[in-house]
């Protein structure tokens, strides 16, 4: 439904988007993860055809958003960061407006606006005045006016940013309903929205795409190679050579420090789980056993290894999230 071939953005010298492909299919809800900076704004204004690119392309529904931005634009639902309200309005005048606008036939415009208003929760407010309304219904008549041509595709820019525990709450449980009978990307910088709404992830990083996957395939990548730590007290001895003969071992990193402790590092095969034979080994070599712990990355984790400098190429997995809320930036 979307295709994103080699995008690129440049403002002046800078770099804002590098070379970002990916598809997304039909009623598919895409998560656009990335830190503050990243380049989300910048590729969701150029798939809604607000922005041109400087290379690539990208098409909507069959529709390429540069040659044919007329058709790609009637498919397609924006929500911009900041939902384009007049405060003016009432909400059902707006909505009426943007129905308008957005060329919804004259004899539908009335049906249309009080079934996507109940749709997006807000026909309580109908009306009252656009500039009076709460930061969660603001968002959710930002919704509406992105709802209201009955586009296949919607395109969400953060849009739990800023609004309340429970707000976010059913934000998320909008656009799970939306998905199916939409396609949907939403981008955000908190990591538990993807894998509570999402069918699959894009975590983009400085305007490069660091990884592309389900959350589940990334919960399974993540449980596949485990990694344990351990902390053992062993004198002068090579831990690395002493463990990494334990059946099921595939790499063993030691660090021995003066005091006779070593901060070792163990991955095992998928799946097998070595701690026994490892504490076994430990003893059977007459070191002190510290600890032993699995070292399974938090989804926070994850995101920082692939979004700090030092990370280098690889692409590990990302996970759901544990159920907390990352602070907002
Ligand atoms: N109009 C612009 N002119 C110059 N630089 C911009 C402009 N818009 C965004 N940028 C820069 O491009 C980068 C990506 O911005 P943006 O797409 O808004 O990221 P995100 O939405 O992921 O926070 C940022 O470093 C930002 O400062
Ligand atoms: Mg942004």
């Amino acid at each position: 439904m979307i295709e994103v071939q080699h995008l690129s953005k440049r403002y002046g010298p800078f770099t804002a988007v590098d070379d970002v492909s990916f598809n997304v299919g039909a009623g598919e809800i895409l998560g656009f993860l990335g830190p503050n900076g990243a380049g989300k704004t910048t590729t969701m204004r150029i798939i809604t055809g607000y922005m041109p690119a400087t290379d690539g392309a990208v098409s909507v529904a069959g529709y390429d958003v540069f040659s044919q931005p007329i058709e790609a634009k009637k498919r397609t639902g924006y929500l911009p960061e900041t939902p384009p309200l007049y405060p003016d309005m009432t909400v059902r005048d707006y909505v009426t407006f943007v129905a308008r606008i957005k060329g919804v036939p004259a004899r539908e415009v009335k049906s249309r606006v009080e079934d996507v208003m109940r749709k997006t929760h807000v026909a309580d407010m109908a009306s009252r005045h656009c500039g009076k309304l709460s930061k969660g219904y603001k968002q959710r008549v930002g919704l509406a006016q992105a709802l209201i041509h009955n586009p296949d595709v919607l395109v969400l820019d953060e849009p739990t940013a800023g609004l309340d525990p429970k707000q976010i709450i059913e934000a998320r449980q909008l656009i799970t309903e939306l998905g199916g009978s939409h396609t949907v990307v939403l981008s955000t910088h908190i990591l538990p929205e993807v894998s509570q709404t999402c069918h699959r992830v894009v975590i983009i990083n400085k305007g490069k795409v660091v990884a592309v996957d389900t959350p589940a395939n990334l919960t399974a990548r993540l449980r596949g190679s485990e990694t344990l730590y351990l902390q053992v007290h062993a004198p002068g001895a090579d831990v690395a050579a002493g463990l990494s003969h334990v059946a099921g071992v595939t790499r063993v990193k030691a660090d021995l420090h003066d005091n006779g402790l070593a901060a070792v590092e163990v991955d095992s095969e998928q799946g097998r789980d070595v701690r026994r034979e490892l504490a076994a080994a430990v003893v059977h070599q007459g070191w002190g056993l510290l600890e032993l712990r699995p070292m399974r990355m938090s989804l926070e984790d994850i995101f920082l290894s692939l979004t700090t400098e030092d990370a280098g190429d690889a692409v590990e997995p990302a996970a759901p999230a544990p159920a907390t809320e990352a602070a907002d930036a």
